[in-house]
């Protein structure tokens, strides 16, 4: 069994925070954040863990295999190399890994060259329902693929990543050769520390000629005429083919298809109760840990998508308002 502990224990922390307990294969020792209202929470729901407000004593004082790291986006690098010091036998990095691809891209080289194997928990590069969808536009269920479009990403850089890291994994042979972008930036959302778009339509354009359309700001519900109302939870998609549609939610562990001649139908695959994605992306790591056999598919395929991200947001120019950069108000955190 591994021992496992968390660094920033707001929701994304939480989530490996579960993952940890409810995981067989850990061992939850530690959590930290310089939040003391959410150590409490930590501590109400793990008692018996050990909590430090800085993370470089929980490095220091515990002996810990596998570590977590949860905290704002701008922060992750700089808190993932001072974990890597400590030689853990895996990481679990959080989304996007930075902000930035030279900082990401950086990152990534040292935990390869420092050999620990890390996973950055895309959910739906596990989830049974997408990985089946995944299946059958590969398999050709739907004929050839025309068009992609995905609704309410949120912004791209902290929900829009999961989207196109599921799309770059699904369409693997068509790497994108143009990315065009506009956005409204006037709402000043910050999302995780960083500046985002309020509104924003992208365009991706991949080498086999499918081309990928998002449609990301403001936290609208999106709507589907065939998805039920609770069959619809985060970003929505719709994947039109010659010969058919196949439309789904993000996290419901659903989707609707027609293909052909048949009637549209919704098929639930949802995660057997009491798994997460975030378990099962632990356990993938535990199980590279015990192989000797890191896998780094998870933080390429997000380095691939922050390199369209950051393509994107930088047709933005240099506004008042440039996107993907740490908002000031935050830059200090997580050092
Ligand atoms: N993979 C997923 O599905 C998923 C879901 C949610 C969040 N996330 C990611 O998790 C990260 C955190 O997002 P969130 O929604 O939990 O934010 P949050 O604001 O809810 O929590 C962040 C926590 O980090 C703490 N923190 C800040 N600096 C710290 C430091 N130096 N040491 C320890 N703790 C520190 C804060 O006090 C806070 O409690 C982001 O990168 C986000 O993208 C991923």
């Amino acid at each position: 069994m591994l021992t496992g502990a968390v660094i920033g224990c707001g929701h994304g922390g939480g989530l490996s925070l579960d993952a940890l307990q409810n995981s067989d294969r850990y061992r939850l020792i530690a959590a930290a954040d310089p939040s003391s209202a959410a150590r409490q929470d930590v501590a109400r729901r793990f008692p018996n863990i050990r909590l430090f407000a800085d993370y470089r004593e929980m490095l220091a004082d515990c002996e810990l295999d596998v570590v977590c790291v949860a905290t704002p986006a701008p922060s992750h690098a700089s808190i993932a190399r001072v974990a890597l010091d400590h030689q853990p036998k895996g990481l679990l990095l959080e989304k996007p890994l930075a902000p930035d691809v030279t900082t990401a891209e950086a990152l990534l080289e040292e935990v390869r060259d420092a050999g620990c194997p890390a996973v950055v928990p895309h959910g739906l590069l596990v989830l049974p329902a997408m990985q089946e969808v995944k299946a059958r536009i590969r398999r050709g269920d739907i004929g050839e693929i025309i068009s992609v479009e995905v609704r309410n990403a949120v912004d791209l850089l902290n929900a829009g990543i999961h989207w196109l890291v599921y799309l770059i994994d699904v369409f693997d042979d068509g790497r994108p050769v143009a990315v065009s972008a506009g956005f409204d930036v006037s709402g000043h959302v910050v999302n995780d520390g960083v500046q985002v778009e309020s509104i924003g339509t992208t365009t991706v354009q991949l080498r086999s000629g499918i081309e990928i359309v998002f449609r990301s700001g403001n936290k609208t519900v999106p709507t589907s005429d065939v998805l039920p109302s609770e069959e619809q939870q985060g970003a929505l998609f719709r994947v039109i083919g010659s010969e058919g549609v196949i439309e789904f939610s993000a996290w419901a562990g659903s989707y609707w298809m027609q293909a052909g001649e048949s009637d549209g139908k919704l098929l639930k695959r949802p995660l057997p109760t009491g798994v997460s994605y975030h378990r099962l992306f632990l356990e993938q790591l535990a199980q590279n840990i015990a192989d000797g056999l890191p896998d780094y598919t998870s933080a390429e395929l997000s380095l691939a998508a922050l390199r369209i991200i950051e393509s994107a947001y930088r047709q933005q120019g240099e506004s008042e308002w440039r996107l993907g950069v740490p908002a000031p108000r935050q830059e200090s955190m997580g050092e």
